[in-house]
């Protein structure tokens, strides 16, 4: 069985949900109180136990290259003023072992992660999507890697959602059950209405794939909106080779969307040594007010 080694992050899309924040800045850059969005995605695959990350960029991505870079400037002077924490919580995101290459128009999920095809090779690998960050003990990209390693196929993460917010994931049809938590594929539906959703399995950021994908992907055409969908893909890739759904249970913060990106400030300002108690009082405060109103 060959060992996972190499992960793809894919952060070229347009944002537009973030719209005017991300007219002239990256999505991924966004912070979750003082750490960009991409950092905690990127972590979690080191932790991960992954070797080589690939980044799909695009127009106006340049920040996320120059964060996992050496900042000679600004290290010298955080030296000088001996702020030595901050100096090497800055190190700390300097990760040479990162790759980049640029998505030319942003075309869907799908074309951004066949950009990586010369990169991943004949291997599998894991892919990570900068808008679901999952805390966890054990790292989702982890788990995945086990189902692969016991089972040899690969595996998309999947959590149970709210029958009414179907029309916002890929939907998965069961095919029964492999284990706990494990379920076979029939086959996948994109963002279905909740009538014609097939169950409330609902696919989030995380997938590892077997390199079968870049030849489907090759081979698909776009959708109407000129878009090539990764859920498509699935769909095919889990016809030639079946792969598994895996239900994640741990939490998930949705930051590709105003509102999750809200609560994730919220919840990890509670638990930041340096905003944890001023944020309890704020929130206790606030919440009489609401009560009174
Ligand atoms: P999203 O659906 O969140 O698209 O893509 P988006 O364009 O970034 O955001 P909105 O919906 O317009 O606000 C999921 C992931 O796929 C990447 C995005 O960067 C994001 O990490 N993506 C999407 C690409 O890399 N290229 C694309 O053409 C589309």
């Amino acid at each position: 069985m060959q060992k996972v080694r190499k992960a793809v992050i894919p952060a070229a899309g347009l944002g537009t949900r973030f719209l005017p924040a991300t007219k002239a800045m990256a999505k991924e850059m966004m912070p979750v109180v003082d750490t960009p969005s991409i950092q905690y995605v990127v972590e979690e695959a080191i932790k991960s136990g992954i070797e080589e990350i690939l980044i799909v960029t695009g127009k106006g991505k340049n920040a996320i290259e120059d964060h996992f870079d050496a900042n000679i400037t600004l290290e010298n002077n955080l030296r000088e003023k001996g702020k030595d924490a901050l100096l090497e919580k800055v190190k700390a995101t300097n990760i040479p072992s990162i790759h980049y290459v640029r998505q030319a128009y942003p075309k869907g999920l799908g074309d951004a992660i066949l950009q990586a095809a010369p990169f991943v090779g004949n291997e599998p690998f894991v892919v990570l999507l900068g808008d679901d960050i999952m805390p966890n003990d054990v790292p989702l990209t982890k788990q995945l890697m086990e189902i692969y390693d016991k089972y040899g196929k690969g595996s998309i993460a999947t959590i149970r959602i709210p029958e009414d917010k179907s029309n916002r994931f890929g939907v998965i049809d069961m095919d029964g059950a492999l284990g706990e938590h494990l379920h076979l594929i029939d086959h996948l539906v994109e963002k279905p209405s909740p009538e014609e959703a097939p169950s409330n399995l609902g696919i989030v950021g995380r997938y590892l794939l077997t390199p079968e994908i870049f030849e489907i992907l090759r081979e698909q055409a776009p959708d109407s909106g000129g878009e090539v969908q990764l859920t498509d893909a699935l769909e095919t890739l889990n016809q030639i080779s079946p792969l598994i759904a895996y239900e994640y249970t741990g939490k998930r913060y949705d930051v590709g969307d105003k509102y999750g990106m809200l609560i994730a400030n919220i919840e990890f300002g509670l638990d930041h040594p340096e905003t944890d108690e001023k944020m309890k009082t704020f929130i206790k405060e606030l919440a009489t007010k609401l009560k009174e109103n």
